[in-house]
């Protein structure tokens, strides 16, 4: 079995019923995982930046949407798509 290497970064982003009210977490998922995916495939073969999950709940529901980042354990808290920007920018575009 051949070991994949692991992301630099895991960007958990909780998709629990607070945090995607209107759908808002979805929206950010859906400008994540476009991301993260376009990114691997800019650097076939090479060690990916991030990898993306999901959460049922992070235990901070009043500050969401929320989103964690391992292994720094930086939290984001009120996301919307122009705040998911420069985190992109930071994590997933880490070339
Ligand atoms: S629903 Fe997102 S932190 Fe609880």
């Amino acid at each position: 079995m051949i070991d994949q290497p692991k992301p630099a970064h895991r960007i958990v982003l909780c998709r629990g019923d607070y945090c995607n009210l209107g759908r808002r977490a979805d929206t950010l998922y859906a400008r994540l995982r476009d991301a993260v995916d376009e990114a691997n495939r800019a650097t076939p073969g090479e060690t990916p930046c991030a990898s993306l999950r999901t959460a049922n709940c992070l235990s901070m529901c009043a500050v969401g949407p929320n989103l964690v980042v391992y292994p720094e354990d930086d939290v984001y808290h009120h996301l919307d798509v122009a705040a998911l920007e420069p985190i992109i920018e930071r994590y997933v575009r880490c070339r």
